[in-house]
């Protein structure tokens, strides 16, 4: 059990740089191609000074200098080791979040819980850690409250992904009684705790039912990004796979049906590519954007600068994205008129 799951993030780490992993023909709704998609008002008279606009954002207590989170990617093998070090330590001097992979493997294995550690380089960032659904119901609270101690984590991120361990040959498809465990967890473990999907999305209906329990946020990971039935499918599943490689909810389709059942914070993710999308996804409902993919690439051919150099760009198509829109701040960014696109 112990080195299957190790087994498998290298497994997923390595499709996921290698190949093309991303949806196919489903798109996040977030982008203009042709008639479709979205676009912010252009204030062709922007009325503001673009060096004055602040990107300052707050989730869970910390304060962020752009409104973005590096998602969950890994956590339990030599590589990723050095993986979320450089991602940490890129975050840090970028004053944004950073999610760490699945603790799953550091649980199950607890030589493996340094693979995880950065607190040392980067003591003030927003950092979660991250359990899947499946283990929310085999793991007692007070093992998951040891390892977000641990970690030194600011908060916990469950994902859900059904989709996923669908996909999966060994997956894990029993999620029977989830939802009260998440209930359970968010009422008790002494950090906040949100929810996640991997890249599949999450509806009105969830939405409401996670609005009754105490998590302090949803996290979109919608549908027009990284694939994770297309990830599991590549290691072993390819005909079942196919059918289910688009799978999902789009990421911008379900950052509105969680706005109207959710009215705390959310993330939105699943496809994010430039910071255009993230403005565009705050003006639609989102408070905070996050990235997986795109980091983990700039982190393999260039390690923390290349991550840097990749979300620097990130922030300043964001920043200009405000300056166009004629938005000062992020909760003006919020009431900024979303268009179709022509
Ligand atoms: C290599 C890799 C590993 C991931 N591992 C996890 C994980 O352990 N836990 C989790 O909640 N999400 C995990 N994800 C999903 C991401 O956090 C994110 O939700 C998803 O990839 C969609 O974002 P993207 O399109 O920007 O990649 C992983 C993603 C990648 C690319």
């Amino acid at each position: 059990m112990k080195m299957q799951t190790q087994n498998r993030k290298t497994e997923h780490l390595k499709i996921a740089c290698s190949e093309n992993v991303q949806f196919r023909e489903k798109t996040t709704g977030l982008e203009k191609i042709g008639f479709k998609g979205i676009d912010l008002e252009y204030k062709t008279l922007p009325e503001i000074n673009k060096k004055e606009i602040s990107l300052q954002a707050e989730f869970l207590g910390k304060k962020f200098s752009a409104p973005i989170i590096v998602e969950a990617i890994t956590g339990g093998t030599e590589e990723a080791r050095q993986i979320n070090r450089d991602i940490a330590g890129a975050c840090e001097e970028l004053g944004i979040g950073m999610g760490l992979g699945s603790m799953r493997a550091m649980i199950e294995n607890p030589a493996l819980k340094e693979t995880y550690f950065v607190r040392d380089i980067a003591p003030k960032i927003f950092l979660a850690g991250n359990i899947g659904a499946a283990q929310l119901l085999q793991y007692p609270i007070e093992k998951i409250e040891k390892a977000i101690e641990e970690i030194k984590a600011d908060a916990l991120a469950i994902h859900l992904n059904a989709a996923q361990e669908a996909l999966q040959k060994e997956g894990d498809t029993n999620f029977k009684g989830v939802l009260n465990a998440i209930e359970k967890i968010s009422a008790k473990l002494s950090k906040p705790v949100y929810v996640k999907e991997v890249g599949h999305g999450i509806g009105f209906s969830v939405a409401k039912k996670l609005a009754k329990t105490k998590i302090k946020a949803i996290d979109v990971a919608g549908a027009g990004g990284t694939s994770w039935t297309g990830i599991d499918s590549l290691r072993g599943n390819k005909e079942l796979g196919e059918t289910f490689w688009d799978y999902g909810i789009a990421t911008a389709e379900s950052i509105v049906q969680c706005r109207k059942a959710f009215k705390k914070k959310i993330i939105a993710s699943g496809g994010i590519r430039t910071g255009l999308d993230i403005a565009k996804a705050i003006a639609l409902g989102a408070d905070m954007a996050g990235i997986a993919l795109p980091v983990l690439k700039a982190q393999q051919e260039a390690g923390k600068e290349g991550v840097k150099k990749y979300l620097e760009k990130i922030i300043e198509e964001l920043r200009i994205a405000m300056f166009l829109s004629g938005a000062k701040s992020l909760k003006e960014l919020k009431k900024v008129k979303i268009t179709k696109s022509r």
